[in-house]
């Protein structure tokens, strides 16, 4: 198939060292990974993609994880001298790589650089010892510090993650943490409110009573808080959890809020692409060892490609569209819905989250307020009418 347009390109490394008490995303902890048979599996996945998605352009490349600042230097340099190899990709190429602040992570920075990382988005979590042991974290607070200096030293562009709302943590606290983070800031922080997810430690913890998330208010001033300091440093939100000074913006991220294409490799990636003019969700394989093996056995890793509807492309590009502070274009919208955005929405819902200031419409955008984006969840099913199995709006 020859599909033109660009794309942005994500790869999985499922493994870490231990496993966060909050965290549910597709990690695994294994002794002894074996470097050379997953650097060749990607290699041949990328191979395999490519033969479907001739004359593409690479628009970004995200290392995320699990702990991809675990992965050897070689193994990134050769993906991504093998992407290089197979498509064209634009030439200001942002190239990011998650890595946890471990002393040993932080000290192959440079062997990331030159294998042709340009950005780092470090997983900080929280600014001082109690809270990183509260989050099961295996870092302390200095090296923290360290690992945002040596990113300095190496990396025109970084960001670090930090985890607020945290039950042990006071507003104030979070205050100073925030003015702490803004300064030790290069232009990127992604600062996320503490959820606890099913079947993790801290789900059975919270069900015990051992401790207790803030209430919803509190919860509210905390991102109130961080807008505001935020904001009064140069680090505007630019999405719901990520802040940035102008140009410093995410591109690989920007591509999943703006609804474009992107490629999904490794265990449990997701990747959504445009094949002859229709959108398909891309899923692969979750088990780290099924993975390697399909990829092994038949070069790919992917269950079947799942066609979307128009429905299905009209809600998800809302969905993520929303959580941009520039909003949603309505152009946009339409085309994703086959038809008049408006066929969509229940006009009367509509009407009265506007009249209570919690989106604003005009003749591109529909725009959330801040009111508006602490309530994102239950904004969308609310102004949304139901639609029907077979794909159009009622
Ligand atoms: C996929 S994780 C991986 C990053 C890296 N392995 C690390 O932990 O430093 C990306 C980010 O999601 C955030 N995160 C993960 N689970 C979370 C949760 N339950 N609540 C809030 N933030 C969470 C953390 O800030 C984390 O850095
Ligand atoms: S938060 Fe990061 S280090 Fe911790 S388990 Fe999740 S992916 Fe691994």
């Amino acid at each position: 198939m020859n599909i033109k347009g660009q794309s942005g390109l994500y790869f999985h490394w499922p493994f870490c060292l231990s496993k966060c008490p909050y965290c549910d995303f597709n990690v695994h902890v294994q002794d002894g990974v074996d470097h050379e048979r997953w650097e060749a599996a990607y290699l041949r996945s990328l191979e395999n993609y490519a033969q479907m998605l001739e004359g593409r352009t690479i628009s970004s490349v995200f290392f995320g994880g699990g702990t991809p600042s675990l992965m050897r230097p070689e193994t990134v340099k050769a993906i991504l001298d093998k992407v290089h190899a197979l498509w064209p990709c634009v030439n200001d190429l942002e190239v990011t790589l998650e890595a946890n602040p471990t002393s040993v992570e932080a000290a192959k920075f440079a062997a990331f650089k030159d294998a042709g990382v340009n950005r780092v988005s470090i997983g900080v979590q929280a600014l001082n010892d109690k809270g990183l042991q509260f989050l099961g974290r295996k870092h302390s607070a200095e090296e923290a510090l360290r690992a945002i200096d040596i990113a300095g030293e190496n990396f025109e562009r970084f960001s670090f993650d930090l985890i607020y709302a945290r039950p042990d943590q006071a507003l104030e606290d979070w205050k100073k943490e925030l003015q702490s983070a803004a300064e030790l800031a290069k232009g990127h922080l992604s600062l996320y409110q503490l959820t606890i997810e099913r079947n993790t430690p801290f789900h059975y913890d919270e069900a015990q009573g051992l401790f207790s998330l803030p209430s919803e208010d509190l919860a509210a001033d905390f991102y109130d808080i961080t807008q505001d300091v935020l904001g009064a440093a140069g680090l505007s939100a630019y999405e719901i959890s990520n802040h940035a000074a102008p140009g410093h913006e995410s591109r690989h991220n920007l591509i999943y809020w703006h609804y474009g294409d992107y490629i999904g490799i490794g265990p449990g990636a997701h990747g959504r692409l445009t094949l002859d003019g229709k959108k398909f969700a891309t899923r692969e394989h979750t088990a780290p060892q099924r993975w390697l093996e399909m990829v092994e056995e038949g070069g790919r890793g992917a269950h079947p490609f799942q066609p979307l509807s128009h429905d299905d492309q009209f809600n998800e590009a809302l969905m993520m569209g929303l959580r941009l502070h520039e909003g949603v274009r309505l152009e946009h919208l339409s085309a994703q819905g086959g038809q008049d955005w408006q066929n969509y929405m229940d006009p009367e819902r509509l009407q009265i989250i506007q009249d209570q200031g919690w989106l604003c419409l005009n003749d591109e955008r529909m725009i959330l307020s801040r009111e508006g984006m602490l309530r994102l969840n239950a904004l969308i099913p609310y102004i949304l009418k139901a639609q029907s199995p077979a794909g159009k709006a009622a």
